[in-house]
């Protein structure tokens, strides 16, 4: 299907019988490292990517907010701003309901619309293809409503995790909404998560390019695994007495497990969040001296990391990493997301990212038998209006 803003418009058209007064857009991301550490305190370097979700919209003159998405266009989707906003079917909708409430209880005087979703991240993929769509819905619903611009970024991101925490069931952290909302184009974004502090890093080298390669092993965040693990770094940081593991150090930990205050798996959760704020840290100073070559050395252990102690990746994720590590013009690949499925990611030599693209498909299909599709993006800008 064309995805141009005319295409666009017009699918907009055929299903609200009027044309759309504006567009807004939100993208997806990667994280280059920093992973399971946003709900610890810790910190993350996403960046959004060229995949993202637009939403085109319409100002109504009642109450009522009707959503049709390209991607289900039979389950149409509809909420009264004066009643209780409530999670229901279609489920693609609950993200979109949670965060018109959640603008709402902001104090945001929301007015009705009709909001035409489309998107191109893979839904379900690891590439916060949710994240993009809340964010999205509280871009078309505030610039319907005439105020583009009001809801400061920090604020819409924490709408829209909350949407997803308690409309859709998934216990997320801060990561994807901050940078779906509040990327730059160009950069990777290092946020630290406990106090919600940004720093924009240039990542825009001509010589540089990011491949994503999907395993196309579904696993949502809302199916306990991510859940678990949450719950045992929290347990650990309960134990040690400290208010998240941001808080511990090696020295402290090896000491709690020493002393049998935490168990071996709270000891290995522990080990990975501790070792990954670090390797994060490290990374973007990898990066601030154009070092690509540490950076790359940090992914690998980043992945071993949650392959071995925390142990949220797959055989899939597995296997493009090696792949990835023994072909030439690679600086590093690992798992990206929340894991058990979704993608890894590979930071290569632009010049080689074709060759080094096929091999990971082949590869892949070598082993598994199936397709994997890989797609090179650049840092994109987060949200804003379209046109
Ligand atoms: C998912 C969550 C994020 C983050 C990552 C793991 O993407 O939505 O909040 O916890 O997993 O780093």
């Amino acid at each position: 299907m064309n995805w141009d803003m005319k295409s666009l418009r017009s699918r907009f058209e055929t299903v609200f019988g009027a044309s759309p007064t504006g567009a807004v857009r939100a993208p997806g991301r990667v994280n280059l490292i920093g992973e399971h550490t946003d709900y610890n305190g810790g910190f993350v370097l996403p960046i959004a990517i060229e995949r993202e979700v637009r939403a085109l919209f319409r100002a109504r003159d009642d109450r009522t907010v009707n959503m049709v998405s390209g991607q289900s266009p039979n389950e149409r989707a509809k909420v009264d701003l004066d009643l209780t906003i409530s999670p229901g079917l279609p489920k693609w909708a609950n993200y979109c309901k949670g965060v018109i409430a959640g603008l709402i209880e902001e104090g945001v005087a929301l007015g009705g619309a009709d909001v035409y979703f489309e998107g191109n991240v893979p839904l379900g993929g690891g590439l916060s293809s949710s994240a993009a769509l809340e964010v999205a819905t509280g871009m078309a619903m505030l610039s319907a409503s005439g105020m583009s611009g009001s809801v400061p970024g920090p604020t819409l991101a924490r709408i829209c995790q909350k949407a997803e925490n308690e409309y859709a069931g998934a216990p997320c952290g801060i990561m994807d909404q901050a940078i779906s909302a509040m990327g730059k184009a160009g950069h990777a974004m290092l946020m630290d998560c406990r106090d919600g502090s940004l720093k924009q890093i240039p990542f825009n080298k001509p010589d540089l390019v990011v491949l994503v390669a999907d395993t196309q092993v579904k696993h949502g965040i809302a199916d306990g695994g991510y859940a678990a693990r949450r719950e045992q770094c929290f347990s650990a940081a309960r134990k040690m007495n400290v208010s998240s593991l941001r808080d511990a150090d090696e020295a402290s930990i090896e000491l709690s497990h020493g002393n049998g205050l935490i168990d071996d798996v709270e000891f290995m959760r522990a080990r990975h969040v501790v070792g990954e704020v670090h390797r994060t840290l490290e990374a973007c100073a990898a990066l601030q001296s154009g070092d690509y070559r540490q950076f790359g050395r940090l992914m690998y252990a980043s992945h071993y990391s949650l392959r071995d102690d925390y142990q949220v990746s797959c055989e899939e994720l597995d296997e493009l990493v090696r792949i990835a590590s023994v072909t030439k013009g690679v600086y590093g690949a690992r798992m990206t997301g929340g894991g058990f499925g979704g993608c890894a990611i590979a930071l290569v030599d632009a010049e080689l990212a074709d060759s080094i693209a096929q091999a990971l498909a082949e590869g892949f299909f070598g082993k598994f038998g199936r397709r994997c599709p890989v797609f090179a993006t650049h840092a994109t800008a987060g949200a804003g209006v379209l046109e």
